[in-house]
């Protein structure tokens, strides 16, 4: 049975992984990144420690550190089970093995909590799609990791068509990962989104991934927005 949950959990990933997804490193220190879906990430954490200024946006942030913990807790169980049940839908020659893939989705989570409790709003941001508390073009990139695609069965065309929008008005430029859908299978919606964006003016690539855990789970969708004429 192919890997399915009826909805987003915490489960979140280091600056490694967002790099290897993000290419992270191209991006200049010092610019204004928006992690968007963000959750129990510890990337916000690792990068404003590495020089780029990352706001994390997402509603898991109206809760506790305690109550997320707990959250953290529950989807570990669940999609613990799930990935031990379709284990040939992952490689696993890069993270080795599920009970060493959980324990790095502990420690990324442990860091992301000590960060969420220092930094609070000032950093992490209670928002959800397809409306983001943000000014026009108040970011120079914003990340979706791990949230539109891969859940689009379940939000929807017009979902995943506002938040996209949505995104480019906040910022100059967003990164999408993965284009494939929670069961594996590519994207339904990315057609319609490339045509979108194209109506709107803007810029689409598809640009291959470093990372490789998801199978078919290979590349990255990066729009941008046309460069404001002198
Ligand atoms: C699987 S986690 C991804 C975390 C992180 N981006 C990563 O890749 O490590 C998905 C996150 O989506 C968040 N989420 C659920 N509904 C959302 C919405 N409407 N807008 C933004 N985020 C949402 C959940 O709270 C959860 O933290």
């Amino acid at each position: 049975m192919p890997f399915h949950l009826h909805e987003a959990v915490p489960w979140g990933r280091n600056l490694e992984e967002y790099d290897e997804i993000f290419a992270i490193h191209a991006i200049p220190r010092g610019a204004r990144i928006l992690d968007v879906a963000a959750g129990p990430a510890s990337f916000a954490a690792e990068a404003n420690a590495d020089g780029w200024r990352v706001t994390a946006a997402d509603p898991l942030y109206v809760s506790s550190a305690a109550a997320i913990s707990e959250r953290f807790q529950a989807a570990r169980t669940l999609v613990m089970e799930q990935i031990n049940r379709n284990l040939s839908g992952y490689r696993w020659d890069r993270i080795g093995t599920p009970r060493r893939l959980e324990a790095r989705r502990v420690e990324t989570m442990r860091a992301f909590l000590k960060d969420f409790e220092r930094h609070g709003g000032d950093r992490y941001v209670e928002a959800s799609l397809p409306k983001l508390p943000f000014a026009d073009a108040a970011f120079d990139v914003a990340l979706c990791s791990h949230f539109l695609f891969l859940n689009e069965a379940t939000q929807g065309r017009a979902f995943t068509l506002a938040s996209v929008k949505e995104m480019l008005r906040v910022a100059r430029e967003i990164r999408l990962f993965p284009l494939v859908r929670m069961d594996g299978q590519s994207s339904r919606l990315l057609p319609q989104i490339l045509a979108s964006v194209a109506r709107q003016g803007h810029s689409a690539t598809i640009e291959a991934v470093d990372w490789s855990f998801q199978i078919g789970a290979t590349h990255r969708l990066v729009v941008r927005r046309p460069a404001i004429a002198a």
